[in-house]
């Protein structure tokens, strides 16, 4: 049989205001990755043959970010906020290309999983018209209500236009709907106003196609694959649940956490084999850990690839960029940034390496600073193979330090050093014999004197 043709329209219109920020919420981010990010990887997953975004007046940020995760995606902008429905209907060329089914997802429902929009679809394989994920949320203020009578989906009823009884149904539209292609439009155009917030409803697609003698069902599920997010307080509530989905798939997949509750991961945090990573550490986005490294407590990793073997902190940072070979060392308070450090590098205490390259083996000393930044520009450091820098140097970009090179500690070296050579850049010591007790001699007869005048 031939695989049926279906279209996402991802709805993320909506201004937000309850989340009480300038940003749009969409855009808003759980384990790294905006909340539209994780609905269309969501979507992407589940095999959908085309995708549509919606987008408010002004919002070409939203529509920009929907076009870098889906290039091939199409945007709408919905030019007034009248519904979930008129919303659908700012994409209706893209409905009236014709599909089998239509996914319509909220953008503010992040962690709707591929496999629960694969079951939401598979209704309308059997000839339901519509089919709606339902789940039973501890608190169910805000959510519109799902009447059911035997087996099927009879209305969705808003909150905010619900009787009491229908109030206490606990039953929620978890805002996640397939329609059948063939009928969509001709539902979704019958849909008015009359309620009371004078909106478009999409919920109202129901009675209408019941209306129609078509049929419409629910699907239940978690209430974790639907939570919806309008508030800052169901955005941390979402990240709980990202990140404990996160840590067990980790797990899962062999990695080590110590304690898996401290270590807070991105959505596309990346492990190999026999990786352990001990308690509290960040991965925020961009993040490879190879087999078998070692990231140590309180580190923060971020746009990092970590070699094989590698060991990081305790309270190391790796900034976008960073590239460790295998086996390299990064210690406590050393910070990384747009540098590679080659297979066997140290760089152990109290570092900053930024916009530079060492060599295999080279030896970074403790409070090395690659002076990388005139105030203007940034300019790059390359340390050689097996060099060694003496603890406390300043490396002044540009500047290359050649293989097997010395550079003796305090040094604050401002030209290229030869490979194999030795550079001092510091004052020369000079010893006064007898100096400091001199001192003291002159310090006590001042007393003596002071006191032979009392
Ligand atoms: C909606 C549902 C409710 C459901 C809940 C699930 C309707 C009428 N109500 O309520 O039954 O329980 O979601 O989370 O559908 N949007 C637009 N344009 C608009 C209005 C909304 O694009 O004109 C987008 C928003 O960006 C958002 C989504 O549609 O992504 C839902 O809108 P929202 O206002 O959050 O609906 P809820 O009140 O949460
Ligand atoms: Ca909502």
């Amino acid at each position: 049989m031939k695989p049926r043709s279906s279209l996402a329209i991802v709805l993320a219109a909506g201004e937000g205001t309850r989340m009480r920020s300038a940003q749009p919420k969409v855009l808003h981010t759980i384990a790294g990755r905006s909340l539209l990010a994780h609905v269309l990887a969501a979507v992407t997953e589940a095999g959908v043959t085309a995708t549509a975004v919606v987008v408010g007046p002004g919002q070409d940020d939203v529509a920009a970010a929907a076009k870098r995760l889906v290039p091939d995606a199409a945007t709408f902008v919905q030019r007034e906020r009248r519904g979930t429905a008129h919303a659908v209907l700012a994409a209706k060329s893209a409905i009236a290309q014709g599909v089998d089914d239509i996914l319509i997802v909220y953008g503010d429902t992040p962690l709707v999983r591929p496999q629960t929009l694969s079951r939401l679809r598979a209704p309308l394989t059997k000839g339901a018209a519509i089919a709606v994920l339902g789940f039973r949320p501890a608190d169910a203020a805000g959510y519109g209500r799902l009447i059911i009578a035997g087996d099927e989906l009879v209305a969705i009823r808003e909150e905010a236009d619900a009787s009491p009884s229908e109030r206490a149904i606990k039953l929620c539209n978890g805002g996640i709907m397939a329609l059948a292609g063939d009928s969509a439009l001709a539902i979704l155009q019958r849909i008015g106003d009359h309620n009371h917030k004078s909106e478009f409803y999409l919920t109202d697609a129901v009675e209408i196609a019941r209306g129609m003698k078509l049929r419409a069902v629910a699907v239940e599920v978690e209430e974790d694959d639907v939570r919806g997010i309008n508030t800052k307080s169901q955005l941390a509530e979402a990240e709980a649940v990202a990140q404990q989905r996160l840590r067990k798939a980790a797990l899962d997949a062999g990695v080590t956490l110590v304690a898996p509750e401290t270590v807070f991961l991105s959505a596309d945090t990346k492990f190999g084999k026999d990786v352990v990573v001990e308690p509290y550490v960040v991965f925020g986005e961009k993040v490879t850990v190879e087999d078998g490294a070692v990231i140590r407590s309180f580190s923060h990793l971020v746009g990092a690839h970590v070699g094989k073997g590698a060991s990081v902190g305790p309270y190391a940072r790796l900034r976008p960029g960073t590239r460790l070979g295998d086996g390299a060392r990064i210690g406590n308070f050393v910070e990384v940034k747009e540098a590679v450090i080659e297979a066997g590098a140290k760089a152990n205490h109290l570092s900053y390496i930024g916009d530079a390259f060492v060599g295999a083996n080279a030896n970074v000393g403790a409070g090395t600073i690659t002076c990388n930044y005139d105030g203007s520009e940034k300019h790059r450091t390359e340390i050689g193979r097996e060099a060694f820098i003496g603890s406390n140097s300043a490396l002044v970009a540009p500047v290359k330090i050649g293989e097997g090179a010395y550079i003796a500690s305090g040094s604050v070296i401002t030209e290229d050093v030869p490979a194999d050579a030795l550079a001092l850049a510091r004052g020369r010591q000079t010893i006064k014999q007898g100096w400091a007790s001199r001192l003291r001699g002159l310090k006590l007869l001042a007393k003596k004197k002071a006191h032979s005048h009392d």
